[in-house]
């Protein structure tokens, strides 16, 4: 298998079941004019976002890591008309360009844009004492992702479930040669999901026309429960 096949099976499964949407078209357009970074998630992996937002049913998301907001649309779309998402970005630059792409896709009114480092806003939202969220996105720096997991617990309930971005890094996360800070942090995170009890999890890994990675997912379950 090469990386042409994934990203032609890609095409050809993103051109069968996902629409040309022209808010995400235009955010993805806006994105790179404004020089962001094309590091969003692909169609397909945006659209099992959505999926699995609609599945469980979430009334409140969180995302940790925004860029141009292309995700953060996914997934405020599977939300309801009173839903909420909160959606953490460090670059102004990014949260701004976001912001605008928010607006431009019609919901605003849905999906706020917090600009600042993660682990200065996630004690704010804890402190906040809010309704817990029901799906939590992490896709932020690869190395801060352990500190994110511990938060998303701490503002997620039993039944969230917390899907965690690139863990599986071309398949390095199972070379123990690889010092890369990135891979050490999700060697990090597997082990810190090997002891909590509050979670049952498993990793997923995907080809496509983001190359070999993967994603971890996690139900965060009544202790002791798994
Ligand atoms: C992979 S991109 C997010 C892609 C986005 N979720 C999507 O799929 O459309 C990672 C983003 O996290 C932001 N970021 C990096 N470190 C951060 C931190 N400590 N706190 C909040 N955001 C951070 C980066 O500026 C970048 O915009």
């Amino acid at each position: 298998m090469t990386e042409a096949q994934w990203t032609a099976v890609d095409g050809y499964v993103t051109e069968l079941l996902i629409p040309k949407e022209p808010a995400l078209d235009e955010a993805l357009r806006a994105s790179a004019e404004a020089g962001l970074p094309p590091n969003q998630v692909s169609p397909a992996q945006g659209k099992l976002l959505h999926l699995l937002a609609r599945a469980q049913g979430a009334r409140a998301i969180l995302e940790i890591g925004t860029l141009g907001g292309y995700s953060t649309i996914w997934l405020a779309r599977a939300l309801p008309a009173d839903g909420r998402l909160v959606t953490i970005e460090t670059d102004p630059k990014h949260a701004e360009v976001a912001s605008t792409n928010i607006a431009r896709a019609g919901l605003a009114h849905l999906a706020e844009v917090r600009t600042g480092n993660a682990l200065d806003i996630l004690p704010q939202l804890a402190a906040e004492r809010r309704e817990p969220f029901d799906l939590i996105f992490i896709d932020a720096d690869k190395t801060g992702t352990p500190d994110y997991f511990k938060w998303a617990l701490d503002l997620a309930r039993v039944g969230s479930v917390i899907i965690v971005d690139n863990v599986v890094r071309k398949g390095a996360l199972a070379d123990f040669r690889d010092s890369d800070p990135n891979v050490v942090a999700m060697r990090q995170f597997h082990e810190l999901l090997s002891v909590e009890r509050r979670v049952s999890a498993t990793t997923i890994q995907t080809v496509g026309t983001k190359g070999y990675d993967g994603f971890t997912l996690a139900l965060v379950l009544d202790q002791n429960s798994r």
